[in-house]
């Protein structure tokens, strides 16, 4: 099959299976942007209601360059990685401040902003200019890899521009560029699945090498997966006339910006060193009672968080902390961990042990 007759019966397939996402139902190109960065390293059921809440509070670029910080990360809180949202409010004030406030349509243009690498602006430039633009995200890979039974690991250089030169052969072949680039996409969520692909109802499989010669299982081929590390904190919950102390995560650390309850890292010396700047320390806390235990996983680490119902014996210079009711703790982002203590929190109510 080439690439002309391929397009085609993506096309074809997209026009009758695509979902009904709601960024589909827009040609805003700021709503698109939003969907597209959010959409990186997060499922889509996840994020429909961030976008929605997104688009309901911050709808425009001139609202997304003006809010403030707290209200951006309170909006993404939950979805991880949040350079992505502080590199969205630069590229807005950008965007106003050189562009005539007009979102850009040429894809160098896009890819000069903050945050936008090769995918977005290709995702941006097809999805909301309908411009010949290849994207190449790991549902495309994995389609393209099978599609042509490519057996080299997709995240080497050269077959990575191989992928990419093939993407771009097909979103050439039309002008219906927006919708072959997320006929893609959706080829790989709904059919061309990393396990048990439902190739007997795939519109491209009578062209799918990996198909005819039974190589789905074993492509794309990306190599040994990345160990992740196990890493153990103390929390503890510190309370002064019904407030809990509480402390922002400084800038250029993990989790910027970010609130959290005043913890340690326990575990490896070296650990404890590379922390040892830190403002608490497992000494400063005492009348520690056990709350609950915490597992968090993300790519790199498991995380276990133990949490401390708390004194302290004297509180250290520390800029960054503040003692807040429970009700305005509701109101601050929280690290996906340090979240879940405050659910436990909520639910104790009144029933949180004395330290
Ligand atoms: N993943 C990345 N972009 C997407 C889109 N526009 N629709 C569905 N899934 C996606």
């Amino acid at each position: 099959m080439d690439a002309k007759r391929l397009t085609s019966a993506l096309l074809k397939w997209f026009a009758a299976n695509a979902r009904d996402l709601p960024w589909r139902r827009t040609r805003d190109p700021y709503a698109i942007w939003v969907s597209e960065i959010m959409l990186q390293q997060t499922q889509v059921k996840t994020v429909i209601p961030y976008w929605e809440r997104w688009l309901r509070e911050l709808p425009d670029l001139a609202a997304l360059a003006t809010a403030a910080p707290d209200k951006i990360h309170k909006l993404w809180e939950g979805l991880g990685y949040y350079t992505r949202v502080r590199n969205m409010q630069l590229a807005a004030q950008v965007i106003l401040e050189n562009h005539g406030s007009r979102f850009p349509e040429q894809f160098d243009d896009l890819l000069a902003l903050p945050g936008i690498g090769r995918y977005t602006a290709g995702a941006i430039a097809s999805i909301a200019f309908d411009q010949p633009a290849p994207i190449l995200d790991g549902n495309v890979i994995r389609v393209l890899t099978r599609l042509h039974g490519i057996a080299a690991n997709p995240r080497e250089k050269k077959t990575n521009a191989r992928l990419w030169t093939l993407a771009g052969e097909l979103v050439h072949t039309t002008t219906a560029c927006s919708h072959l680039n997320q006929s893609l996409m959706e080829l790989g969520a709904l059919i061309c699945t990393p396990r048990q692909p439902r190739c007997l109802v795939c519109p491209v499989r009578a062209a799918c090498v990996a198909h005819r010669e039974g190589t789905t299982g074993t492509l794309p081929n990306l190599g040994p997966r990345a160990t992740s590390t196990a890493r153990r904190f103390m929390a503890f919950v510190v309370t002064r006339r019904g407030r809990f102390l509480v402390r922002q995560r400084p800038a250029g650390a993990v989790n910027a910006h970010l609130w959290e309850f005043p913890n340690v890292e326990t575990g490896s010396v070296e650990q404890r060193h590379a922390r040892s700047d830190a403002p608490y320390q497992a000494g400063d806390f005492t009348s520690t009672e056990p709350l609950c235990s915490i597992k968090h996983s993300i790519t790199r680490y498991r995380i276990q968080l133990d949490a401390f119902r708390a004194k302290l014996k004297k509180v250290p210079p520390d800029k960054s902390a503040r003692w807040c009711s429970l009700a305005e703790l509701e109101q601050l982002a929280f690290t996906s961990a340090h979240r879940k203590i405050l659910k436990h929190l909520g639910r104790l109510g009144p029933n949180l042990p004395r330290p």
